[in-house]
C-alpha cells in the first residue's frame, strides 16, 4: 500500500496537499476546518507586522467561465494581504499549534524593503511555533506600491538581500515564494537559493485584466467605475505554473545538487493535477482557488486519485516518481535531430525488408530451368538451391 507521508525540510507531512495562500487560511477557525478535513499543511494568509495599512475593496474577484458559466478556468484576484492585526495572528498561530501540534502550519510573511521591519516579523512569529516560514515576494497588486510583493519578487538583487535577512533571522525552514510575472523564473529562484533559502514556492498569480463589460464598458471587477489590474489563478494557469517548476527543478538539480524543495502551486483541483506537479520535481502542492471553488472537502477525492495513481505504477512512496519527467525535456532544435534520426532509421529498417523480400523471391524462383544457370554468378546459384 502505497503512502502519501513524506519529509520536507525535515517537516512531516501526512500528505503533500497544502492549503496555499489566500482565502483558505485566513483565520484559526478555516485553518482548522482545513486539518479536519485531512490537509496535509497550511500555509496561512500573509501577515505583515501593520495590517491597518492594508485595505480590500469590494467586488475583487472575477471568474472567466465556459459557455454554461458552471465550469471556471480562470480567476482573478484584487485582494490584498490579510487585513487582520498582527497580534490577532500571532493568538490564531499558537492557538492553531496548540490544537494541531502535527500538522504543518507554514507562515506566509511580507513587510517592506527594510531590514528591521523583516527580522521582528519573523522572530515574533517563530515564538508562536510555527513550522516554517513562506515569503510572499509575489503579490502582483497594490503592495508593489509600498515596494512590497512582487516588486521584490521581480528584483533579484533585492530578493537576495532580503531572503539573507530572513535566513540570519530564522531558525525554521524558509521557502521563497516566486512571483511568474518576470521573463525568467531562474533568475529569482537562482538569487533566493543562493542567499540560503530551503525551498521555493511557485507560482503566485499572473497579472491580468479578467475582462470588460460590454454593458458598462468598464473594466471588472469594477469598483466605483475602475479597476486595478490583478492577480490570475486557476486552472487556466496550470500549464504555466507547470513550466516554471519544471525550469525552477532543473536549475535546482543543475545548481543546487538537487538538495531544495519546491511547492508547487497553480490550478490544482485533482489527484492527477498533483501528480504532474511532483512527476515535474515539486515535494509538496498547494491549492487556492480550488477550495474557494469546491471547498476544503475536495481534499478526499485528491487523496484517493493520487494513491491511485501510485498503485498503478507501483510506487511506494512520493520520492518514487518526484521528478521523473523532468530528464525528457530537451531544445526543439534536438527534437527535430531525434525526429530525422528516428525517420532515417524505419526508412533503413523498411530498405531492408524489402531487399530481404527481393531476395527470398529470387531464391523462391531459383533455377528450376535449366537455361537459367549462369556462369559469372554460378557458385550463388548453386548455394541458393541448397536447402536451409
Ligand atoms: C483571492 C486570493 C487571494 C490570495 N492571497 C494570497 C496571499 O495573501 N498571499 C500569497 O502568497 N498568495 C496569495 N494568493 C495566491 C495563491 O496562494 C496561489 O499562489 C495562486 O492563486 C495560484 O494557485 P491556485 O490556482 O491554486 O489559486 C491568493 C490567491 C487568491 C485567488
Amino acid at each position: 500500500m502505497p503512502t502519501l507521508e513524506t519529509t520536507v525540510d525535515g517537516i512531516k507531512f501526512p500528505n503533500p496537499y497544502v492549503i496555499g495562500s489566500g482565502p483558505p487560511g485566513t483565520n484559526r477557525k478555516v485553518i482548522g476546518k482545513a486539518f479536519d478535513e485531512g490537509w496535509g499543511g497550511v500555509i496561512a494568509k500573509t501577515v505583515s507586522l501593520d495590517a491597518s495599512k492594508v485595505i480590500n475593496v469590494a467586488p475583487r474577484y472575477g471568474k472567466l467561465s465556459g459557455e454554461n458559466k458552471k465550469e471556471v478556468f480562470g480567476w482573478e484576484n484584487i485582494e490584498l494581504i490579510a487585513t487582520t492585526s498582527f497580534e490577532d495572528w500571532l493568538d490564531d498561530f499558537k492557538a492553531i499549534k496548540d490544537a494541531y501540534p502535527d500538522r504543518p502550519l507554514i507562515a506566509s510573511i511580507m513587510e517592506e524593503y527594510n531590514h528591521d521591519a523583516w527580522v521582528e516579523i519573523v522572530q515574533r512569529c517563530e515564538e508562536t511555533g510555527v513550522d516554517a516560514f513562506e515569503l510572499n515576494f509575489s503579490c502582483p497588486h497594490g503592495l508593489p506600491e509600498r515596494k512590497m510583493g512582487a516588486a521584490m519578487g521581480e528584483d533579484p538583487e533585492i530578493l537576495e538581500e532580503v531572503t539573507g535577512w530572513v535566513m540570519k533571522a530564522a531558525t525554521i525552514p524558509v521557502w521563497a515564494k516566486m512571483t511568474p510575472n518576470v521573463g525568467r523564473i531562474e533568475e529569482p529562484t537562482r538569487a533566493s537559493l543562493k542567499a540560503g533559502a530551503h525551498g521555493i514556492s511557485a507560482i503566485n498569480t499572473i497579472r491580468s485584466v479578467i475582462g470588460v463589460d460590454l454593458e458598462t464598458l468598464r473594466p471588472m471587477p469594477t469598483v466605483e467605475g475602475y479597476t486595478t489590474p490583478g492577480g490570475y489563478s486557476s486552472v487556466a494557469v496550470r500549464p504555466i505554473a507547470l513550466r516554471m517548476v519544471m525550469e525552477i527543478a532543473t536549475l535546482i538539480r543543475d545548481e543546487f545538487d538537487g538538495k531544495r524543495s519546491i511547492s508547487g502551486i497553480g490550478g490544482i483541483e485533482t489527484g492527477g493535477d498533483a501528480a504532474q506537479f511532483i512527476l515535474l520535481g515539486a515535494d509538496t502542492v498547494q491549492v487556492c482557488t480550488g477550495v474557494m471553488k469546491l471547498g476544503y472537502k475536495m481534499v478526499k477525492p485528491m487523496l484517493d486519485e493520487l494513491l491511485a495513481f501510485m498503485e498503478k505504477h507501483g510506487f511506494e512512496t512520493l520520492d518514487d516518481f518526484k521528478g521523473k519527467a523532468l530528464p525528457y525535456f530537451t531544445t526543439h532544435a534536438e527534437l527535430v535531430r531525434m525526429q530525422a534520426e528516428s525517420q532515417a532509421q524505419k526508412r533503413a529498417a523498411v530498405a531492408a525488408k524489402a531487399a530481404a523480400k527481393e531476395a527470398a523471391k529470387k531464391k523462391a524462383d531459383g533455377i528450376t530451368r535449366d537455361d537459367k544457370w549462369d556462369g559469372d554468378d554460378f557458385v550463388k546459384q548453386t548455394e541458393d538451391l541448397v536447402s536451409e
